[in-house]
């Protein structure tokens, strides 16, 4: 039976943060002087061993799940994850598997995620200008080895999504350029409103760029933006085609929210099971996971969080008190 929250939304999108860490420090996701030595990180025994998660997307299958998306922090980071989407593969043929990754590690991995059955790559790539690529992302890692980490994902047959983060006054400039690269690869490019989430970003409206000002940038630029169908109503982009044929997505959490048909549930690295992106708290399932909860148990108790929720934050943000809310890298986006 297909499970439904308040809204008649389902559950069929299970986003997994397999760790709260990362090797780069963007600066609107975790700036260096809030992620420092200081911070403290989930213990080891804290976080969900792959087994365990395994046991939980199981669990869902059976109410209507489709895709699982693997993130972090940098999922990459976690050890041997080929071998977590190797579990999930084999529990099930016809699950979308896909990762969100900054790809500084996908060259030396992507065989082997290829080879244990990831569907697709989505990428977050920021800037192609090395000096706005390293300043945005407070690292030393350099836009020419994401790109080819790209290519090599592209030559092995796997599908590629880029995601770029908008600051405006940074990397608007940035647009044009990554549309031009992505377009000479035939990769489809998502830009993604900079969004409220977390609390160490310093975030601000100033900063947002709306997808209305990137497309009229973009248009006069490339001309007419042609709409595209959504595939599913639960997308999070509108996407566009430019007239050589190139794919456009604008995620605008802040000027046109998507919540109507949000579908996306996420489980944290530690085991708490969040109902929305900008949920302040989750709900623990490790607890029953390590007392040996069978699948049907797992199940029940996701269902009856499920049915009960009613998060649709990014329509009504501005009636919403500021409570702290989770970092992104704790809940991967
Ligand atoms: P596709 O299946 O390829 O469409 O994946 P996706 O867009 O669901 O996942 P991805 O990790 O690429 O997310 C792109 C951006 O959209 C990220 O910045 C996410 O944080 C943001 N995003 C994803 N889901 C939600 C959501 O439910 N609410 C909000 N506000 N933002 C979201
Ligand atoms: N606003 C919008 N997107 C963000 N991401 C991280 N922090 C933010 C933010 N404040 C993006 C990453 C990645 C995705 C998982 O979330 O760049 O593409
Ligand atoms: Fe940047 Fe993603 Fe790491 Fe956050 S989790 S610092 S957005 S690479
Ligand atoms: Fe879903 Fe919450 Fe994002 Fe709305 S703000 S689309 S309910 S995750």
């Amino acid at each position: 039976m297909v499970l439904k929250d308040v809204f008649k939304r389902p559950l069929l999108d299970l986003r997994i943060s397999v760790t709260d860490r990362c090797n780069m420090r963007c600066r609107y996701c975790m700036p260096r002087e809030h992620f420092d030595k200081n911070h403290t990180y989930l213990p080891k025994s804290d976080i969900l061993s792959f087994e365990e998660i395994v046991h939980v997307v199981e669990s869902l299958l059976p109410s209507g799940l489709k895709k699982v998306r693997l993130t972090g922090g940098e999922p990459l980071i976690r050890k041997d994850l080929h071998k977590l989407i190797e579990q999930l593969r084999a529990v099930s043929p016809e699950l979308d598997i896909a990762l969100t990754t900054n790809a500084h590690l996908l060259s030396d991995s992507i065989e082997r995620l290829k080879k244990a059955g990831i569907s697709r790559i989505t990428v977050s790539l920021d800037a192609v200008d090395i000096d706005v690529y390293q300043s945005m992302g407070d690292t030393t890692s350099t836009p020419d080895s994401i790109l080819a980490s790209i290519d090599k994902t592209l030559g092995l047959g796997i599908p590629v999504k880029v995601n770029t983060v908008v600051q405006k006054g940074i990397n608007d400039q940035q647009l044009i350029p990554l549309i031009s690269q992505m377009t000479s690869r035939n990769v489809p490019i998502r830009f993604i409103e900079y969004m409220d989430v977390g609390g160490t970003n310093s975030w601000n409206l100033d900063h947002v760029m709306t997808g209305n000002e990137m497309r009229s940038l973009i248009e006069n630029e490339f001309g007419r933006l042609e709409p595209i169908e959504p595939n599913h109503p639960s997308d999070v982009a509108r996407k566009f085609c430019t007239e050589s044929g190139q794919v456009i997505g604008f995620i605008e959490s802040i000027s046109n929210p998507f919540c109507g048909d949000c579908s996306r549930a996420r489980l944290s690295a530690n085991g708490s099971i969040f109902t929305c992106l900008f949920a302040t708290k989750g709900f623990d399932i490790r607890g029953i996971l390590r007392m040996d909860a069978t699948k049907d148990e797992i199940s029940e108790a996701i269902s009856s969080i499920w049915i009960q929720r009613k998060d649709r934050y990014s329509e009504t943000r501005s009636e919403t008190t500021d409570s702290k809310r989770i970092e992104m890298s704790f809940i991967g986006g």
